[in-house]
């Protein structure tokens, strides 16, 4: 029995690949960076599925050229990089990563956090160029962490993974969403109050929401000038939901405090003004980053394909 055509864009995690060789017949190079607009569109040529990340573009023109595409899974649970009008309109299923990435993203995102507030990096540098001379009463000082309020815009399953861990910082939880959450019970309340509180009312904002045309730029100039000086903006979501101009020009105000981002509006390009200011913390887009996520991602995005060649019910439908 010949086995189904499945276009994979990126190399993925060993354990992944082993299985994608063993049940596909792949097109594409599988290669650690992210493949040009014609290479996506020679390997989707003749492709029945396709397992593609958030750096490829899936546009109309693209998904033209793919008269034998079914399914379109997406290496990430958000899906911003695909057209899915188009998609809809070729009767192309499309499917994404949901829950496996939760934990970790969750984990990142404190990580961000703490790092911003107790200025981690910064004193990782100093020790490690060796420039600390000894312990200083007044040195790195940074900002307490448990107690304060924590802003969560966008409470789906990673903003709420978020909120989750903040009960261990004794943490009182502001947060905006389309619909009030089930709290877990726990002993610091979850919030439900307008974005507007919520940015004036929070010593920690962080973003969970989807990139969509009612997010872009949710956080611009008017927002970030609601915040207090003294509150951080934490970013694992998608870049384009900050407006960074905007950003560098309120932390060079001094308002908010810091900023600790995982995501930009120009992947991998940075605003020029983040790479100067010493109260951010950027990271390269790690969120989904562990080595577990990223195999179960790769399953999951097995499972869809299988699924829609089969004619089965589809695990993570989108559309
Ligand atoms: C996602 O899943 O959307 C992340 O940004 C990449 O893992």
């Amino acid at each position: 029995m010949s086995l189904p055509t499945l276009y994979v864009s990126r190399l993925l995690p060993p354990p992944v690949m082993a299985i994608l060789k063993e049940r596909f017949r792949l097109t594409g190079q599988q290669k650690t960076k992210p493949p040009s607009q014609e290479e996506v569109k020679e390997g989707l040529r003749e492709a029945q599925g396709a397992i593609c990340t958030l750096t490829e573009r899936i546009d109309r023109e693209i998904l033209e050229e793919a008269p034998n595409l079914r399914v379109i899974a997406n290496y990430a649970v958000g899906y911003n990089n695909i057209d899915l009008e188009a998609a809809r309109a070729q009767g192309i299923v499309v499917t994404n990563t949901p829950d496996v990435l939760t934990e970790a993203t969750a984990d990142l995102t404190w990580a961000l956090l703490l790092a911003v507030a107790r200025r981690v990096p910064e004193g990782h540098r100093l020790v490690q160029q060796g420039e600390w001379t000894g312990w200083e009463p007044t040195q790195l000082l940074g900002a307490e962490v448990h107690s304060m309020t924590l802003g969560i815009v966008g409470m789906g399953r990673i903003g709420q993974a978020v909120a989750r861990r903040a009960s261990g910082f004794t943490m009182p939880i502001l947060y905006c969403s389309r619909r009030p959450v089930s709290q877990p019970v726990q002993e610091q309340p979850w919030r439900l109050v307008p974005l507007d509180e919520l940015l004036s009312s929070s010593d920690f904002i962080s973003l969970h929401v989807p990139l969509t045309s009612e997010t872009h730029h949710l956080i611009g100039a008017r927002e970030l000038h609601l915040m207090r000086p003294t509150a951080y903006l934490i970013n694992t979501a998608r870049g384009p939901v900050v407006d960074e101009a905007a950003l560098v020009e309120a932390l060079r105000g001094g308002r908010p405090a810091g900023a600790g981002l995982d995501v930009y509006e120009q992947e991998p390009a940075l605003h020029p003004g983040l790479r100067s200011l010493s109260q951010v913390v950027t990271l390269p887009h790690l969120g989904s980053a562990t080595l577990d996520a990223r195999v179960r991602m790769g399953l999951v995005c097995i499972e869809n394909v299988h699924a829609v060649l089969e004619g089965r019910p589809v695990p993570n439908r989108v559309i």
